[in-house]
Formats: structure tokens, C-alpha cells, sequence
């Protein structure tokens, strides 16, 4: 076997650990039992109890606005910042294809910025060069879950008048200097799809600094309806926005009203196992952990990635072991929709072949992590 094409998806069973699974507390499948013998389960009062206790933790006074999913946020936030025909936004070059494909859906001109090697995340010496005029938002996404360089990002942000769309689907719970993420930017999206620290299945949601912009996206939420003027049951409810779709239902919000509650739980375990990584692989030549040893920022833990030499040997080492792995995220200047690839990106370039996602989820214990870094260890 000498090609990750040829790797399988592992079954969970059997003794194999495998990449992601799915963190359901106990409470949330009682709650949405619930929720289902209840007069409301599409977008009803469980969606806004959801987005209250949201903000309470993750916002500084912001408003949260429940989605579908975390690419109904994003899609959001490019309306509300105004990205349309042509504007040209700085955006990661790697990252979900869900950061960037919503700003295709603008029309806009996406301009990829280059990673950092320690981090992964956006470079922001690399975001100053490519900012000018017509420059509309910068976009940034804090990959698995440690914060990017906020304080020099919103620097430059200033600077040009634009805002910033901070993509938090890896980074619920992750702080930056002090600042909990979600508190920083005019827009903070976060996404409860399957594998997150909180998943309702699939949903979002989008924080909002502008509280114009917040009336605006509840319309835009639904249709563009304002749908408390619609209770009052007259004609005086014209629509004036261009909506679509993009609510979350009660069932997805009964599962994240549990979850939030477990939350702190769930992030402590995901990043003492993270701590356990750090730990097992430190000293092993040939790998090394991406965004370890920063102490000016709280890492979410929701993905452990290596740079390692000779990729394909460690995964095929792993997988003997019954270890899953893989690459999760892929350039995405390599898809033909963003234009195709591109050569100017010297740090993406020359870790794209070398970086590879290790299991990290709440089936695990740290002495997994340790069978790990022992099987890596060993050599590959
Ligand atoms: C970095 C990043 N952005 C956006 C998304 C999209 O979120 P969702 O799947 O909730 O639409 C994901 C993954 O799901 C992601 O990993």
C-alpha cells in the first residue's frame, strides 16, 4: 500500500484508533427526545435559549445568531460585510474549502495568503503585502484550534477600514491574549458539524459586532422576513432584504443546549490529550507538532497535526498498527473553482506534502496517545 487513495476508512471497532468521532452527551439525545414531542422543532424558543447561553460565554457582549451550519455563517457574514462582484478578500490558502466557496458564491476575487510553518494558520507579514484598496475583509481561520496572530491581523485591518471574518469552526473555547475567540472581530463564525467539540449534527453560529448587521441577518436568516413583525398576523411585513434559509432547528439546538454544558469537560480532555502528543513526540527526529510553545494563546485542541519527512511511510506505519491518519484539509488553490494552483506560496509549498492529522476525540485516553507516539517512535 503506497498510496493514501488506497486507504480505507478504519472501522472503529476491533481495537483500531481511528481519526474523529463524534462527541453526543448522554443529555442531548434525552433533550431532542424531548424536543420531538414538542409543538416547536424547527427554529423555535430552544434556538434562542441556544444563542443567549452562547453569547454569555463566547461573545463580549456581541450577538449570536443560530445557522444550519457553519458554511451558512460564513455565507452570512460575506453578505452582511457587503463582499460582492470583484472585491478582492484575503482569505487562507489552507483551510476547509467551506472558508472560501461562499466568497465564490459573492463573486469575489479570493486572494490566498500563505501559511505560517509553526502555526498553519494565515501569515500575516504575507496578508500586508496582498492588502490594497480594493481589498473588502480579511478572512482568517485558527487551524485546529490554535488563534492566529489577531493582534497583527487587526492591525492591518485597521489600517485599510476592512473587517475581519474569524472562522472559529476548529477553535470554540480558544483564547488570544486574553480574549476568548468570538470576542475580537466584527464576525466570529463557529460550526457544530459532526466531528466539532459541539456538534448538533450540523449547525453554526455567527457572532456579530454590529448590532445593525445583527437585525439585518435575522431577516436574511429566514427569506429576509422579519418574523416577529409576521406573528402580528396584518400586511405590513414587506421584504426588503434578500434571504435564504440558513436557520438552525430546535432538534439541532437541543443537542447543542446539552453539549455547551459538557463543553468545558470535553475541552479539558481534548487538550490533555493534545498535552499528551506534545509530550510523547517531543525529541523524535524527523516530526515535529504544529503550534506548540506558544504561551500567549489558549490552543481549542481540535486537531493534532505533525510535520513529518516521509509522509506515506508514517501513515502506512500507523495503519499497521491500526492507527488511523490523514490530511483533512487540502490547499485550496489546488481546486479548479478557485482558478487552480498557484506557485507563490513558498510555506504551503513546502509543507504540503509533509502534513498529516493524528486521531484527537473523547474516545480517547491519554495511554492512546502514548500507544501512539510509541508506535511513531519506533520509526517509520
Ligand atoms: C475551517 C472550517 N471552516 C468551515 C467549515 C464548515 O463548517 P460546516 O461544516 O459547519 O458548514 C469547516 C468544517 O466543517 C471547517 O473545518
Amino acid at each position: 500500500m503506497d498510496k493514501v487513495a488506497e486507504m480505507p476508512l478504519m472501522d472503529e471497532r476491533d481495537g483500531n484508533i481511528v481519526l474523529f468521532y463524534p462527541h453526543i452527551p448522554k443529555s442531548a439525545i434525552r433533550s431532542v427526545e424531548e424536543t420531538l414531542s414538542t409543538r416547536w422543532i424547527g427554529q423555535g424558543p430552544k434556538v434562542q435559549k441556544f444563542e443567549e447561553k452562547f453569547e454569555k460565554k463566547y461573545s463580549g457582549g456581541r450577538r449570536a445568531i443560530a445557522l444550519g451550519s457553519g458554511t451558512d455563517a460564513l455565507h452570512l457574514a460575506y453578505i452582511l460585510a457587503d463582499i460582492k462582484d470583484n472585491d478582492e478578500v484575503v482569505a487562507p490558502v489552507f483551510t476547509c474549502t467551506a472558508t472560501n466557496i461562499p466568497l465564490l458564491y459573492e463573486r469575489a476575487k479570493v486572494v490566498f495568503a500563505d501559511v505560517q510553518l509553526g502555526t498553519l494558520n494565515i501569515d500575516p507579514a504575507h496578508v500586508r503585502r496582498l492588502v490594497n484598496e480594493r481589498t473588502k475583509a480579511i478572512v482568517c481561520v485558527h487551524y485546529g484550534g490554535l488563534p492566529c496572530d489577531m493582534q497583527e491581523l487587526s492591525q492591518i485591518a485597521e489600517e485599510w477600514g476592512i473587517p475581519i471574518i474569524e472562522d472559529a469552526a476548529h477553535a470554540i473555547g480558544a483564547v488570544y491574549r486574553g480574549k476568548v475567540i468570538g470576542t475580537i472581530s466584527e464576525f466570529t463564525m463557529f460550526s457544530f458539524q459532526a466531528i466539532k467539540h459541539i456538534t448538533t449534527g450540523d449547525g453554526g453560529m455567527l457572532i456579530i459586532k454590529d448590532s445593525d448587521l445583527y437585525e439585518k441577518a435575522q431577516k436574511i436568516r429566514w427569506f429576509g422576513i422579519d418574523r416577529s413583525a409576521k406573528q402580528k398576523g396584518i400586511w405590513e411585513n414587506d421584504i426588503k432584504e434578500i434571504g435564504y434559509k440558513y436557520q438552525m432547528t430546535d432538534i439541532a439546538a437541543a443537542m447543542g443546549l446539552a453539549a455547551i454544558e459538557e463543553f468545558d469537560q470535553v475541552l479539558a480532555l481534548r487538550r490533555e490529550l493534545l498535552f499528551a502528543y506534545e509530550k510523547g513526540l517531543r525529541d523524535i527526529p524527523g516530526i515535529r507538532l504544529v503550534g506548540s510553545g506558544y504561551t500567549d494563546r489558549e490552543h481549542a485542541a481540535w486537531l493534532c497535526t505533525v510535520i513529518v519527512e516521509r509522509r506515506i511511510n508514517l501513515q502506512n506505519k500507523l495503519r499497521e498498527n491500526r492507527i488511523e491518519s490523514n490530511q483533512v484539509h487540502y490547499r485550496n488553490d489546488r481546486y479548479s473553482i478557485f482558478g487552480g494552483r498557484r506557485n507563490d506560496l513558498p510555506n504551503m509549498d513546502s509543507i504540503e506534502d509533509k502534513y498529516l492529522v493524528l486521531p484527537l476525540h473523547t474516545k480517547m485516553t491519554v495511554s492512546d496517545v502514548e500507544r501512539i507516539c510509541e508506535v511513531i517512535r519506533s520509526g517509520w
